[in-house]
């Protein structure tokens, strides 16, 4: 088997969404043997379908709600005894409710931080015993550059707050996860193209255009594959010695005051 991920068993969650989709692929391509799962169990399948189609190594479980302690378990250890093994777990999935202070309320904040944290926390739990048992592996957690800075363009204080608890917790897994050979790495992404964010960077309004789209130096925004190629590079032997590592995906814009 080729690849840089060759051999290795790594666990993705949110399969059926853009990023999802994309790592699925990207991950069997490169010699994984992936378990994916999504809360859309149709989405999940057309992934399944379509990454078998391409010739890859993959089984997805659909209408995994990774934002129930128990489900979140169940689908790892599944996810474990379908290959006998784990080498990564990618923690790609999310959703999210934005609304400014006055506007979010507890629901929308307790919704975040669920499907957006504590699924992380969650799986990880599950999934360190397996990881410790197996010699260690490598643990990709998705933030975002609205875990590290403000962002003009939209209320986004529940999601700000999550993902910066994703990018604390992983500095925590680097701790205790390294005397059992376990890394932990964020990949946060700024404005990246998937089909839910297309349409609004197809015409974005005025505002979005002026403080974020063309302040990107690098002069577009992201797309899918930039945050896959490292989440790739994190998960993938490459990366043996790097573990707490921050890999801002965002054209160079976090720079920028
Ligand atoms: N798109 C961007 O611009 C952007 C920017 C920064 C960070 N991110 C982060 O990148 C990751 C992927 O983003 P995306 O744009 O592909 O999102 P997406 O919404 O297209 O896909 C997310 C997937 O996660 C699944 N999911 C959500 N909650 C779940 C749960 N409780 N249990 C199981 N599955 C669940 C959804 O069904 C969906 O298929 C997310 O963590 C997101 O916060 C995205």
């Amino acid at each position: 088997m080729t690849g840089r991920l060759a051999g290795k068993i790594a666990l993705i969650t949110g399969v059926g969404g853009g990023m999802g989709v994309a790592a699925a692929h990207r991950f069997a391509a490169e010699g994984a043997r992936v378990v994916g799962c999504d809360l859309d169990a149709e989405r999940a399948a057309l992934t399944e379908k379509a990454v078998r189609a391409a010739g890859g190594e993959i089984t997805v479980m659909g209408g995994v709600d990774l934002g129930d302690p128990e489900a979140a378990r169940a689908w790892v250890d599944a996810a474990v005894a379908t290959y006998d093994g784990i080498d990564v777990l990618y923690n790609n999935a999310s959703t999210q409710r934005f609304g400014s202070i006055e506007e979010l309320g507890v629901e929308g904040w307790d919704f975040t931080m669920r499907n957006e944290l504590d699924l992380v926390f969650y799986t990880v739990r599950a999934a360190w015993p397996h990881l410790k048992a197996y010699g260690g592996g490598s643990i990709v957690n998705v933030g975002s550059i609205a875990g590290m800075r403000g962002v003009e363009f939209m209320p986004q204080n529940a999601h700000s707050a999550a993902k910066g608890g994703v990018i604390a917790l992983t500095l925590q897994l680097v701790v205790e996860g390294g005397p059992h050979g376990i890394r932990a790495n964020v990949v946060s992404p700024g404005m990246t193209e998937t089909p839910n964010t297309a349409p609004l960077l197809a015409d974005p309004p005025e505002r979005m255009r002026r403080v974020v789209l063309d302040r990107i130096p690098l002069g577009r925004h992201g797309q899918a594959a930039d945050v896959v190629s490292a989440a790739l590079f994190l998960a993938s032997d490459e990366s043996s010695w790097i573990s707490g590592a921050n890999l801002v995906v965002d054209g160079g814009a976090s720079v920028l005051g």
